[in-house]
């Protein structure tokens, strides 16, 4: 947050920063998004359940859901979301692709071994799927960091996405959408350079989870949120003993947001582990510029942060050479705060148009379609499953045959 007192930076914190191992810079060099297909708007979901609107637009913060077209899924959006970096960037120095999600098709493969294949990357690269609910995509960024710093001549691709699927009727219902954000993570980064240091918190919590069996996640909300703040302030108090940060040297934090009140809720929280606290309105502003997208397509789990950098970064002209604080949470429970410095020249490698025009582009959908949409389940008998053509983005699934999902390139 800005230096509201005025102090200068604590020695310890410079001293932190200068002393860090890290040679070479290190982070994202492009950000790309996508989203579903139709929306939901969620005055329609209170209309149908006879509950007043202002209970999700102002009690939850959230405006809408995103939902995937019969023919996408988690692999289709994470390719839509990737081309336009390959189209920016090439893909020559790509050696590894890592695939953040908990929305995976295929118990075996990893689903960006289909990803790879859409998109026509080179066969001399590693492909590898990461899990821990909404928390991998993090995982997968921090790794992609270090073999970078390994090799600086080597990019990776770092790609979250999911579809947050609840039960009908259940609590967290208005709490769903869909999206993946892809990220390119390059040697002198031209958008956000990361800091080499973390703070990280793990522990066995049974907030929120989706047995092999069920197509719907299970959670005990409540407890989602104690659990949120309580891993979100552990990692925190980490990220300061490992040389992080002073709270007020942070322009802004990008929060998860399984619906952005989370995050509001969430920064008052660390305000007050943090010792600079903040109350709710004034809260909500300090975020503001990092909730647009989420408000508008909902959860996206692994891709929901990322959304939150993504919005951030074009809806603020002034961050050049500032830091931002990154607090990624994902339930059961693994949370990471990490930080970074944006880069001069940001917003010329902004892709706002582009981000917009996905979420504008949505079909509006009424509760009939979207109680239809909801109901259908991938079908397991194996047998052969063409299925409409609705989505108009680069990627489709086209069917199934013989258990295996068939995807192509959308004509
Ligand atoms: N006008 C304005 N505000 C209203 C209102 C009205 N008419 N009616 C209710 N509200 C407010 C309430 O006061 C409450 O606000 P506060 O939390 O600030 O007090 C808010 O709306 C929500 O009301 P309830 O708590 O009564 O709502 P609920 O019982 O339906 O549950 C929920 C809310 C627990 C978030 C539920 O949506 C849920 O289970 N969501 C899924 C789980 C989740 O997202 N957990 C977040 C942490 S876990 C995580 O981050 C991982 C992940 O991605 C899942």
């Amino acid at each position: 947050m800005p230096d509201r007192s005025g102090r200068a930076r604590e020695e310890k914190d410079v001293r932190a920063i200068s002393t860090s191992t890290s040679t070479v810079s290190v982070g994202i060099h492009d950000i790309s998004t996508a989203t579903g297909h139709y929306a939901l708007p969620l005055e329609t979901l209170a209309a149908q359940q006879g509950i007043d609107p202002q209970k999700f637009l102002v009690g939850i913060g959230q405006e809408a859901m995103s939902l995937p077209a019969e023919d996408e899924d988690p692999v289709t959006l994470a390719a839509s979301a990737a081309a336009p970096i390959l189209a920016r960037h090439g893909a020559e120095n790509i050696r590894t692709v890592l695939f953040a999600t908990e929305t995976g098709v295929d118990q075996s493969t990893a689903a960006g071994v289909y990803v790879h294949s859409l998109l026509g990357l080179p066969h001399t690269a590693r492909t590898v799927e990461l899990k821990q609910a909404c928390y991998s995509g993090t995982a997968a960024l921090q790794f992609a960091a270090n073999l970078v710093a390994r090799d600086p001549s080597q990019q990776v691709l770092v790609i979250a996405s999911d579809i947050a699927r609840y039960a009908l009727d259940s609590g967290g219902e208005p709490t769903q959408g869909a999206g993946a954000v892809a990220m390119l993570v390059a040697a002198d980064p031209a958008v956000l350079e990361l800091d080499p240091f973390s703070g990280v918190y793990t522990r066995d919590i049974p907030d929120f989870w989706r047995p092999n069996y069920l197509s719907t996640a299970l959670v005990d909300g409540k407890l989602s949120i104690r659990a949120y703040i309580d891993a979100l302030t552990g990692a925190w108090r980490d990220y300061r003993e490992h040389g992080g940060r002073a709270f007020e040297d942070l322009a802004t934090i990008c929060y998860h947001q399984p619906f952005t009140k989370m995050a509001v809720k969430a920064h008052v929280a660390l305000a007050e582990v943090a010792g600079q606290p903040v109350e709710k309105d004034v809260a909500a502003a300090q975020l503001a510029d990092t909730l647009h997208y989420n408000r508008l397509i909902g959860n996206s789990y692994t891709a929901s942060m990322y959304y939150g950098l993504a919005s951030l970064l074009d809806h603020r002209e002034d961050l050049a050479g500032q830091a931002v604080g990154l607090a990624s949470y994902g339930s059961g429970s693994v949370s990471e705060f990490f930080s970074g410095t944006v880069r001069d020249g940001y917003r010329s490698h902004g892709r706002a148009a582009e981000t917009r025009a996905g979420i504008e582009a949505r079909e509006v959908i009424d509760y009939a379609r979207y109680r239809e949409l909801h109901e259908r389940e991938v079908p397991v008998d194996g047998g052969e499953h063409e299925l409409p053509r609705v989505t108009r983005a680069p990627f489709r699934l086209a069917g199934y045959s013989g258990h295996r999902r068939l995807y192509e390139r959308n004509a």
